[in-house]
């Protein structure tokens, strides 16, 4: 039908120069269309597939970013390498706050706590921890203390010293104990310038006494997450 009407149109286009004898230029004419149509079929068909072909590639892309494979194709390498690096700063900020502790040490708030049963003086305690990149407890708040209280009923060292009979209670890090807390000395006798924890309660006593110890150390995710 179709052909019918372009070759009725040609004709008819065709006759207004005027002759009859028009046969040969309008099947040459024709010809030409048909010529074109075939290249414009070819045109629509390589149109097609090349959009199938990037549609296809796209959704490989798509797979290999939702994959995040290492392989990506070129147009993709900023998207991908971006989200990679997204992938791992979640990362990173999920390790910040999943704090653990070495086997043995205990994770309180944000500190590993280990218990040990060695009986040494209250130096050898206090190089036992420095050895083990930890310091003797220091307990200075009621959580810490209950906690301390609820994990072990045995005597054992802690951070806590003085100079002599004459000097201030301090902890390792030097800060004075906290007067509300402990009432150290009163019980203290002349020379007993080392402290213990027993039942919720400091006791001082004789340095070159033997006892077992606890240590503190900050848990190591932690410590990276509050610096940052
Ligand atoms: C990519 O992942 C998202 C969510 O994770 C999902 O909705 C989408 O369908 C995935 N796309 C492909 C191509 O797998
Ligand atoms: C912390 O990480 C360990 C393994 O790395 C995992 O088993 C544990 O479930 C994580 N804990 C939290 C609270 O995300
Ligand atoms: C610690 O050692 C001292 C002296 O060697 C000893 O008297 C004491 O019973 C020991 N304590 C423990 C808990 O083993
Ligand atoms: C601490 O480490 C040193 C050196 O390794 C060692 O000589 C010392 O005995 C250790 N002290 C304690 C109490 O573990």
């Amino acid at each position: 039908m179709q052909d019918e009407d372009g070759y009725m149109t040609l004709n008819f286009k065709t006759r207004k120069p005027g002759l009859p004898t028009v046969e040969p230029a309008s099947s040459s004419l024709w010809r030409v269309m048909a010529l074109v149509l075939l290249f414009l079929c070819i045109a629509l068909v390589v149109g097609l597939v090349a959009l199938g072909v990037m549609f296809a590639t796209q959704q490989n892309c798509i797979q290999i970013v939702n994959k995040s494979l290492p392989g990506t194709p070129q147009q993709l390498t900023k998207l991908s390498s971006q989200d990679l690096r997204k992938q791992s700063k979640e990362k990173d900020d999920f390790r910040h706050k999943n704090i653990t502790c070495a086997p043995n040490w205990r994770l309180y708030g944000d500190r590993c706590y280990g218990f040990f049963r060695q009986n040494l003086t209250w130096e050898e305690s206090k190089q036992y921890c420095i050895n083990r990149s930890a310091t003797l407890l220091k307990i200075d708040s009621q959580s810490i203390l209950g906690y301390i209280k609820s994990r072990t009923s045995l005597i054992r060292w802690v951070g806590l010293s003085r100079q002599n009979s004459n000097k201030v209670w301090k902890w390792e890090d030097g800060s004075v104990v906290s007067k509300n807390m402990f009432e150290l000395s009163e019980n203290a006798r002349e020379n007993m310038n080392c402290a213990y924890f027993h039942n919720g309660k400091i006791h001082p006593t004789f340095c070159q006494n033997k006892h077992y110890l606890m240590c503190e150390r900050k848990a190591a995710m932690a410590k990276a997450g509050k610096q940052l």
